[in-house]
């Protein structure tokens, strides 16, 4: 496999990691991540806003396919942006049979986000994806690696399939990809995926990029790594102090005085015994320090993901009031981080940084009208009759209760995760009434290694590079 350096930007979704972070990362010689979560809505949302800078449009001048290209751009381009309050055009939701366009969009943001990270050096770049947002991953993938991707790691989920779906698309091969639905009374709910037919016959050579799985336990390591079919290149080991999603603790569910699950020994993975699977290995959450990243290396790690330290750099996608505001709490030392079992519709424990205005505020999470509007993390059922339909505990409670037939008490404390993240990433959606959807800010859990960059910089609460960052890491300052 090719040599990955010792530090990866982790994923960060939706658009943290965005082509402007990956590609200052990729130039340091370290690994750019793309976050390829709802790329396809930041795509369209950016050609809405006029595309500033003209980014998307040169990116999909170099798309395989040029009619598909002027179709998105055709589309959803407005020039010179949307007039102030107008609602962005949304797209249709993902299915068992995602509309023709969908997948085109799919395929062409993905390629976007890369083509625009690897844009102008020859560093390496990789591409996220969550296993649970699963039904758009073909298509975001192979977009990716159209556009010449060098890793792909994914996480939220056991990946086994990840392997064989890279080596199907490297070969330009059709794509048969099972979706997890619930109530189903057979395994055969898929996707099928042709991208000869989609890219219309268009020759397309790719290389197959690395693989890294992104794991919270040493069991799901060594049965992915001991199986023919579904061993990685390597693996992100990931603890429950990164910020985003966590694995959910292994023993009983059980929560603190705050209502954060607890973790354990149980959790804590055994590295020597990892190591001896013999794979290439990062160590991920608390290692966003110098010194995290040599106590990754004496034990055996390549080297570390760090996702809190990028997210809040210059060039990252999260809006800069709420970068500004990030810095300024966590300068001050009054940040608070905590891990939410319920925010999330996917059911993970989620960290929520405390902001005012954002939903961390339960008066603001109150306020909002529940509307379920892009639907990535709606789960596919199975209705009587069996049809799939689909499903999510943050959308409207009615809905999700009656014709839909689940628990209401699943719905409590869910947050709308998908409009949230897309404000924090500065596209929210306005809404009739005028309103703004309110964001939401995740970070890991331990904002020391921020406080310690801040310090090594000699800076208050301004704003910091990427390049500083992998300086800092790398011990360079
Ligand atoms: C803002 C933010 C968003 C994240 N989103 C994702 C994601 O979409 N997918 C993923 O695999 N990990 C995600 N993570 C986890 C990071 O990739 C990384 O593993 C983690 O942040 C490392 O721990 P640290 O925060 O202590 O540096 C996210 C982390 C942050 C801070």
């Amino acid at each position: 496999m090719t040599a990955l350096p010792p530090v990866i930007q982790g994923g960060m979704g939706v658009a943290v990691s965005d082509w402007r972070l990956a590609n200052a990362v990729a130039r340091t010689g370290q690994l750019g991540v793309v976050s390829g979560t709802a790329v396809e809505v930041m795509c369209v949302r950016r050609l809405q806003d006029g595309d500033p800078g003209g980014h998307v449009r040169r990116a999909l001048a170099s798309f395989p396919v040029p009619r598909i290209a002027q179709q998105i751009i055709d589309t959803y381009h407005l020039d010179g942006g949307r007039p102030h309050g107008v609602p962005y055009r949304n797209i249709p939701m993902f299915s068992v049979r995602p509309a023709r366009r969908l997948q085109e969009l799919s395929v062409a943001a993905g390629f976007v986000e890369v083509f625009l990270a690897k844009e102008g050096h020859d560093g390496q770049v990789g591409i996220n994806l969550l296993r649970k947002i699963e039904a758009p991953i073909p298509f975001v993938l192979h977009g990716a690696m159209l556009a010449g991707v060098d890793a792909v790691l994914v996480g939220a989920g056991n990946p086994h399939e990840l392997p064989a779906l890279i080596d199907a698309l490297a070969r330009d091969e059709d794509v048969t990809w099972a979706l997890r639905v619930q109530r189903a009374s057979h395994s055969d709910h898929a996707i099928t995926y042709s991208p000869s037919a989609l890219l219309e016959g268009t020759a397309t050579e790719v290389s197959r990029p690395v693989f890294l799985a992104i794991v919270a336990s040493n069991d799901l390591a060594a049965g992915l790594a001991g199986s023919p079919t579904a061993r990685p290149d390597g693996f992100v080991v990931e603890g429950p102090p990164a910020g985003g999603h966590n694995a959910p603790p292994r023993g009983p569910r059980r929560s603190d005085a705050r209502g954060q699950p607890i973790y354990d020994v149980q959790d804590e993975v055994d590295l020597p015994a990892l190591a001896a699977l013999g794979l290439p290995f990062w160590l991920a959450g608390r290692y966003g320090t110098p010194g995290g990243l040599r106590a990754a290396q004496e034990a055996g790690a390549v080297g570390v993901q760090v996702g809190t330290l990028f997210a809040l750099c210059e060039e990252s996608g999260m809006a800069d009031g709420l970068k500004r505001e990030s810095l300024r709490t966590i300068h001050a030392g009054g940040a608070e981080v905590r891990t939410d079992w319920r925010v999330s519709p996917t059911g993970f424990p989620f960290k929520v940084l405390s902001v005012p205005q954002t939903l961390s505020d339960p008066d603001v999470l109150a306020a909002r009208d529940r509307i379920c509007d892009l639907g990535m993390l709606r789960m596919p059922y199975e209705k009587e009759g069996g049809s799939l339909g689909y499903r999510c505990p943050a959308e409207p409670v009615a809905s999700y209760t009656g014709a839909k037939g689940a628990r209401e008490a699943n719905t409590h404390g869910r947050v709308c995760l998908c409009n949230a993240l897309l404000a924090t990433a500065g596209v929210p959606q306005s809404r009739a009434d005028g309103a703004l959807e309110p964001p939401i800010v995740t970070l890991g859990a331990d904002l020391g290694g921020v406080a310690g960059l801040l310090a090594a910089l000699g800076a208050g609460p301004e704003a910091y590079t990427a390049a500083e960052v992998v300086d800092h890491l790398l011990g360079h300052h």
